[in-house]
């Protein structure tokens, strides 16, 4: 739109916002537009004006102010985003119905708001969700610069391990295998891949291997990465020996497969091993649970042990990267 503006020579342009801003005569609905020599200032018409650059009229950008679910719900309130979904975790089912509909309202990018009705639970570890509002389930969720494609009420994923995601993927070398017994929609092993790495991503959910082979395309490391539906368990033998990186994120059971993770293993190996324990002793079980099964064909040297975030009352979510060598 048309608006009266103050033209003033470009380096004196924040100056002159400021003093136009502490007159009160700053147009703030309006966007400042800049050409190489000078800044044109929105003014309200009606304010005394703190200088005496000149008044010129300029066709101006409206400034747009972004909506929060908060704004529209009155108060603050907490919720996840996946991509274009907003995750609520709310018992009280008129709330929650209010903030979707603030979120929905809101000029964030939601399409879709879905709220937890159950735990994570099963063999493939997928929660039940309630659809509040929109009418997708799936979304692209972006992590440190890779796009993950999955539908939340098929699959599991977590947005909260994306840290933790990053520190281990960090690790990789270009030249390593590394396998991924419990991979999803390729959240580990698909930027391992991207450092190089040849992958295999292994999962049971028939629903998350169409997810992780599409997202390895759409990640650009289809070629390098094999994604197979099956148990591990079946799959390992045709990969004995094979893998100098395990990631086992299967939290709660992951002690089962280590027999699977020492078939799978080269004579030198780093294992990622996810675990949930008690806060008071959270390393000692999946320690002792490795060197049970590793030695003393391998040495184990426990190389981290790292509390990746808090899983319930006294119980953390813990990481144990692990060195094993063969004797
Ligand atoms: C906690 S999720 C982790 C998924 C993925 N690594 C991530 O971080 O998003 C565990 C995954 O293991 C899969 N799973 C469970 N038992 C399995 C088995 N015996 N063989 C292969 N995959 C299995 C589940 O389907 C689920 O997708």
């Amino acid at each position: 739109m048309e608006a009266p503006c103050v033209r003033v020579p470009r380096e004196r342009g924040e100056a002159t916002r400021q003093a136009l801003a502490e007159a009160g005569a700053l147009e703030e609905t309006l966007r400042i537009d800049a050409t190489e020599e000078w800044v044109y200032i929105p003014i309200d018409p009606e304010a005394s004006l703190p200088t005496t650059d000149p008044v010129v009229t300029r066709e101006l950008e409206p400034r747009s102010r972004q909506t929060l679910p908060e704004d529209v719900f009155g108060e603050p309130f907490t919720y996840e985003r996946l991509g274009t979904i907003a995750l609520l975790d709310e018992d009280d089912t008129d709330r929650a119905e209010r903030m979707a509909r603030a979120l929905m309202e809101s000029s964030l990018p939601i399409v879709s708001v879905l709220n937890r009705s159950s735990k994570v639970a099963g063999t493939y570890r997928v929660r039940e969700w309630e659809l509040l509002a929109g009418e997708t389930t799936e979304t692209v969720h972006k992590e440190f610069g890779y796009e993950f494609c999955l539908d939340v009420t098929d699959v599991y994923f977590s947005p909260r391990l994306a840290t933790e995601r990053h520190r281990v993927i960090s690790q990789v070398d270009g030249d390593e295998h590394v396998f991924d017994m419990f991979a999803g929609v390729g959240p580990f092993v698909i930027p391992m891949t991207d450092r190089g790495a040849a992958g295999v991503g292994v999962d049971v959910n028939p629903a998350a291997i169409p997810y992780l082979e599409k997202n390895a395309v759409r990640n650009d490391v289809a070629d390098r990465l094999e994604a197979i539906n099956d148990d591990v368990r079946d799959v390992a033998p045709a990969y004995a020996d094979w893998a100098d990186r395990i990631v086992m994120n299967l939290p709660h059971t992951a002690d089962a497969f280590l027999d699977v993770a020492t078939t799978l293993a080269s004579t030198r190996c780093t294992l990622h091993y996810y675990d949930i324990q008690s806060d008071e002793d959270p390393f000692t079980p999946g320690e002792m649970a490795i060197r049970r099964v590793f030695e003393p064909a391998y040495e184990v040297a426990v190389l981290n042990r790292r509390v990746v975030r808090s899983y319930a009352p006294h119980e953390v979510n813990v990481c144990l990267d692990v060195d094993v060598r063969a004797g």
